[in-house]
This record gives C-alpha cells, sequence and structure tokens, in this order.
C-alpha cells in the first residue's frame, strides 16, 4: 500500500451550496453576519500566512513556542500511533510533536485545502518515509469517517481556531471530537488566553493593515463566487474587544448608505451608512472556561501548558 492517500469526502458542490445558504441567511439577518471560514481562499489563506508574522500577532508565535518546549511531555503524556490533526494547513508547527512520537504510525491531516494537504504530505514523507498518511479533505465542523488505524489516538486542533465557532458550535464540535476517541485516546487543543484589551485589539488591527485586507477579502470571494458587488472600498476594517462574550470581533462597517447585489442568490442587500457586518468571532478562554466546556462534551482536561508571557495554552483532555 502507498504510503500515502487521500479521501474526499466533500462533493464538489458542496462548498458552493454551503457558500450560498451562509450569505443568505448571514446577510439577511440581524445584525449581518458572515461566516469566518469563507475567508480562506487561495489569497486569504496567503493573507492569513502573512498575518502570523506580524509583531502584533502572537498566537502563531506563542503556540509554536510550547510546541516546541512540550513536544517531549505532549508526546509521552498521549503515547499516540495515530494523530489526527484538524485544520492541519500546513501542518508546521505540529511537526515538533510528530517528530517526538517515534511510535507514530500513522498521520491523518484534515482540512478544507487539498493542496495544503498534499504539500504537507510530501515534506513529512520526505522526512518519515516508513509513517503511513492518510489525509482528509473534508470540513472538520461535519461528523469525520475515519480511516482503520492503531491507537492510542490523539486529536489536535491547533491555532485557536475552535474560538471561531460561536459556544453552541464548540459544544456540538467538542462532542463529535469526543465521538472519534475511545478510552486512552485524548484531544489536544490550542486556545488563545483572555489578556488586556489592548494586545489583542493590536492583533486583530495591525500597522501594515495586513488583517483589514484579510478581513475585507471575504467580500472578494462573495463577489467571485456568487457574483455580489461589494464595493470593498466602501467597508472599513473594525477590530473590537467584546467583554461580556469574551471574544474578538472584526466587522466591515459600510462608510455610506449602499445596496448590494448578490445575482447567483437574486438579492439586493441594503446597508445602512456606518452598518456592521460581523465578519468573525475569536473567543479567549480562562483555564476555568476549557476545563467546563470540555467537561460539557465528556472530556476532562488532564494536563495544561502555556507559553513563557501566559498568552496561550495548549490542554490535553481524555475521554471520561
Ligand atoms: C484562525 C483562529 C488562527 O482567530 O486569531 C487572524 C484567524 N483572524 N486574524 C484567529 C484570524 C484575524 C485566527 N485563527
Amino acid at each position: 500500500m502507498s504510503p500515502f492517500q487521500l479521501t474526499r469526502t466533500l462533493p464538489a458542490d458542496a462548498t458552493d451550496a454551503a457558500l450560498r445558504a451562509d450569505v443568505l441567511s448571514g446577510l439577511t439577518g440581524r445584525p449581518k453576519t458572515l461566516p469566518p471560514k469563507w475567508f480562506y481562499d487561495a489569497r486569504g489563506s496567503e493573507l492569513f500566512e502573512e498575518i502570523t508574522r506580524l509583531p502584533e500577532y502572537y498566537p502563531t508565535r506563542a503556540e509554536r513556542e510550547i510546541l516546541q518546549e512540550r513536544a517531549e511531555e505532549i508526546a509521552a503524556a498521549s503515547g499516540a500511533r495515530t494523530v489526527i490533526e484538524l485544520g492541519s494547513g500546513s501542518s508546521e508547527k505540529t511537526r515538533h510533536l510528530l517528530d517526538a512520537l517515534p511510535e507514530l504510525h500513522t498521520y491523518v491531516p484534515v482540512d478544507v485545502s487539498e493542496s495544503a494537504l498534499s504539500g504537507a504530505a510530501e515534506a513529512l514523507l520526505a522526512e518519515r518515509p516508513e509513517l503511513s498518511v492518510h489525509a482528509l479533505v473534508a470540513d472538520f465542523t461535519g461528523g469525520l469517517a475515519l480511516p482503520g488505524s492503531p491507537g492510542p489516538r490523539l486529536v489536535v486542533f491547533l491555532g485557536g481556531t475552535i474560538g471561531n465557532l460561536l459556544p453552541r458550535e464548540r459544544t456540538t464540535f467538542l462532542r463529535s471530537v469526543r465521538s472519534l476517541l475511545s478510552p486512552g485516546d485524548a484531544l489536544l487543543l490550542g486556545t488563545d488566553l483572555v489578556k488586556e484589551e489592548a494586545t489583542l485589539v493590536a492583533a486583530y488591527d495591525d500597522a501594515a493593515h495586513v488583517t483589514a485586507a484579510f478581513n475585507k477579502n471575504v467580500l472578494n470571494v462573495v463577489n467571485r463566487e456568487l457574483g455580489a458587488d461589494f464595493p470593498l472600498d466602501d467597508f472599513d476594517h473594525v477590530a473590537v474587544w467584546n467583554r461580556e462574550e469574551r471574544w474578538m470581533e472584526m466587522r466591515l462597517r459600510a462608510r455610506r448608505a449602499l445596496n448590494v447585489k448578490i445575482r447567483e442568490l437574486d438579492l439586493v442587500v441594503p446597508f445602512e451608512s456606518g452598518e456592521e457586518l460581523r465578519t468573525e468571532v475569536s473567543a479567549k478562554f480562562r483555564q476555568e472556561d476549557v476545563r467546563e466546556e470540555l467537561a460539557a462534551a465528556g472530556l476532562r482536561l488532564a494536563q495544561w501548558w502555556t507559553d513563557s508571557a501566559d498568552r496561550f495554552a495548549l490542554s490535553l483532555a481524555t475521554a471520561v
């Protein structure tokens, strides 16, 4: 058997149907919203990579520091022979962990981007040709059908991406992860931590305006995919800390009253001057929040690691 297999669980038109449904419900509701997963076309993914290198955007560096410092501990605690990584992207940070697992048999990267999956698998197999890599092109928020592989299993979900889900979506998501785990298996979860407002706002409103371009890119995606005519220059990037919800919000604010036509939906969306469209929430956590959300999904927080500046955390959770 070839050491690399790729399974597509997304039908070719699933993305299109999901985008239509999200745009229709998000732009006809009040307040207007769009889910953050639509940022990541080729341009959006490039802009996100650029964000991870910005001086203000600390989460990626903080998480990499923990993975570098704690790879051996995490590896020993999990003893994983199969690692399943949700939203794996380039798998760059995960390499520290995979390198610390000599008993690793199978790596299952899961991502919506097929090109990211093939690239990551190629790089990994160049160094670990004995590994079996089974990539899944899938939306990790849906149910996953995993390939048969030896336990213990470690499910890895990094980047603080769980924070891009709303509280109810997080519960559903964690329960679906829980259903993948047998006794002895574990979840490694990355979460950004609550911190001073100025630090958070700067991370989502950088001086070089890369995050602004990333935010507006979602309008390009809707323009291209659904024949819409969002005028990008008539929207401002807004980043606010929502203290009650403990999340950062990105919004796009209309500079003037305008009507946006979405040809493929046969829809006209009116914006008032100053009206805001919410494009992302990025929740920040305290240890007790993580513990509670895990517990509600049948998972127990077993270990907790933070970077040296206490900005970001990795949690290891086991099935209760
Ligand atoms: C996808 C969770 C890593 O919420 O911080 C970066 C995406 N949004 N800047 C986050 C993002 C704005 C990011 N993660």
